[in-house]
């Protein structure tokens, strides 16, 4: 499904799309974190979106707010996309995807990102969930929203920046109330920054760490399968390189990019790259930690 326009003048929006989407499903098959991560996160999406209307919100505090933490590359934002696609499809319906554009609001301009910040919760939002259709609104990077306040000095820190956390925090709790038919996802890579209410307000926090050595084989198997085809890999040494990639501290990301690298490194394997070797791999890994 095409992705959908953003209406002129919705401001702090980046992109919205139509799920599910076949093109979204690898977003989450490809995505390697543990089984029980992704049943926690597909689980606690699709009771929100279901069961958010007719619960006492003071019995059962349900804000729709899932947070995904963990260092860079680890596949926060990948796994939100894919986390909608799945709902959609667990639902049986159309999900609207809402990418927030977390620059939109620069915290410099004095007053101005409060009012922003505002505008988004009380009515961008609300007009889009209005339209009926479950809503999973992705606020990645969140830790430009909603900046812990305290923990940084009001020197780096503006009282402006305070009072946009603020107003991200009632957004949250106003959205919660006025629109059960929308989940937040956000993302951080950086935890310790985002305001302590607001991940207080979180109905599910998941932490992603770097891949263990089961997760980088897996992730350099789908890889290298991708360019030299299942045939043309030796499994049998995928074991020693994938720990030589967890010893090197290697991100997700990053995994995947070395394969990228080992592709460049020589011309005849950018006109070849089906030849690729894990040799190759392993080369480019050996170049990176020098
Ligand atoms: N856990 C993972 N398993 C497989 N591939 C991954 C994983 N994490 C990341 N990748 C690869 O890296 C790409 C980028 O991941 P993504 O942007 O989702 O990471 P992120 O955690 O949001 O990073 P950042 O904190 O820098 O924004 C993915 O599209 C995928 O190719
Ligand atoms: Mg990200």
């Amino acid at each position: 499904m095409p992705a959908l326009t953003v209406p002129p003048g919705v401001e702090g929006i980046v992109a919205m799309h139509e799920l599910p989407d076949p093109a979204w499903e690898s977003r989450w098959t490809r995505i390697v974190v543990p089984e029980e991560v992704k049943e926690r996160l597909l689980n606690f999406t699709l009771f929100s979106l279901r069961h958010r209307a007719r619960i006492d919100a003071v019995r059962l505090p349900v804000h729709g707010l899932i947070v995904l933490a963990g260092p860079p590359g680890t596949g926060k934002t990948t796994l939100a996309g894919g986390l909608a696609d799945q709902a959609a499809r667990a639902l049986g319906g159309t999900v609207v995807f809402v990418e927030v554009d977390p620059h939109a609001f620069p915290s410099q301009m004095l007053g101005e990102s409060q009012r922003s910040v505002a505008r988004l919760f009380d009515r961008t939002l609300p007009d889009l969930a209005g339209r009926g259709a479950p809503t999973i609104v992705l606020l990645d990077e969140v830790e430009s929203l909603a900046v812990s306040r305290g923990g940084a000095s009001l020197e780096t820190n503006p009282v402006d920046v305070h009072r946009a956390t603020d107003a991200v925090l009632a957004g949250v709790d106003q959205v919660a109330r006025a629109c059960p038919n929308l989940t937040f996802v956000a993302t951080t890579n950086h935890s310790v920054g985002v305001d302590a209410a607001f991940l207080s307000r979180a109905d599910l926090i998941e932490d992603l760490a770097l891949p263990n050595a089961a997760a980088v084989e897996q992730i350099l198997r789908d890889t290298l399968e991708q360019v030299v085809g299942s045939a043309g890999l030796d499994g049998a040494k995928l074991g020693p390189l994938a720990k030589a990639c967890v010893d090197a501290g290697l991100d997700a990301r990053r995994v995947r990019k070395l394969v990228l690298r080992a592709l460049a490194s020589r011309r005849e394997l950018v006109l070849k790259p089906e030849s690729l070797r894990l040799e190759d791999v392993a080369a480019a890994l050996r170049a990176e930690s020098t």
